[in-house]
């Protein structure tokens, strides 16, 4: 499953994460392999995340090879249960997957998660053995009203436990304006959520550990603007929606990103 890193490197090497959402058939499968195969020249530099609906997690896990990661994109709190429709983290991990996407933000629209809700999601994460992608982001009328860096503190301080390290959390900052709309923050807005995520992290869990936890930003991220948007500081990766549905957009994605660093 991949290569070991260890913590005080993992701020400085790109992640770049896929999610499917709710798009993938058996026929997608070929683009999950042909991403496979054509991200072997980058697994040396870049870690690579693909997270399709769960059910195809044990599929592209076996279709894969190692140097791509298959996550889920939500799981329940509990273990198992009278939960119909759920999906466990144990259950996850028991079809291959070794990350989850928890809390985003169209999971906190049309499904009410909140931040408490989100938070026991990352500790099932957790206790199943996950690493988990922590979704957080402001929606156009809260950025529009001054209130980002808030609504953002509040989200990261409330979905994450004090027992989170870079081996076993991800954040992602996904602004709901910038997902699947084709606009994007400008670079120095990026820059300026990074960099206060950045003094969140650190002011909680300490120098080292805030500085390894690595900060992803999504929201249509594309093969154009990729470079620009994972040159600022404090992003260590991307986790892409509709471009990673398309191997040729996905892989473009993860050249940017190899040119980078
Ligand atoms: P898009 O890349 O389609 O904007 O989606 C981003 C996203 O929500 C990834 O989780």
């Amino acid at each position: 499953m991949g290569h070991e890193v260890g913590e005080n490197d993992l701020a400085q090497r790109l992640l770049i994460a896929g999610n499917w959402k709710m798009n993938g058939l058996a026929s997608h499968l070929n683009e999950g392999r042909a991403i496979s195969e054509g991200s072997r020249a980058f697994a040396p530099q870049l870690d690579l995340l693909l997270c399709p609906p769960a059910t195809l997690v044990r599929t592209l896990r076996d279709q894969l090879d190692d140097h791509v990661f298959v996550g889920g994109q939500t799981c329940h709190h509990a273990e198992k249960g009278a939960h119909t429709g759920e999906v466990s983290a144990e259950m996850l991990r028991d079809a291959g997957a070794s990350h989850v996407i928890v809390g985003h933000s169209e999971r906190r629209a049309d499904h009410g998660e909140s931040s408490e809700s989100v938070r026991s999601k990352l500790t099932a994460a957790h206790r199943a053995g996950l690493i988990a992608v922590v979704c957080i982001g402001e929606t156009l009328s809260e950025r529009e009203t001054g209130k980002t860096l808030g609504v953002l503190e509040t989200q990261l301080a409330g979905s994450l436990h004090d027992d989170v390290s870079a081996d076993d959390t991800i954040v992602a900052y996904e602004p709901v304006w910038a997902i699947g709309t084709g606009k994007t923050p400008s670079t120095d807005d990026v820059a300026q959520v990074h960099a206060h995520l950045r003094g969140k992290l650190i002011e909680r869990f300490g120098e080292d550990r805030g500085r390894a936890i690595r900060l992803l930003y999504g929201g249509s991220v594309q093969p154009a603007n990729a470079a620009t948007l994972l040159a600022v500081p404090d992003v260590d990766g991307a986790l892409v929606g509709g471009a990673s549905l398309k191997a040729s957009d996905f892989l473009a994605i993860c050249e940017a990103a190899c040119n980078c660093r």
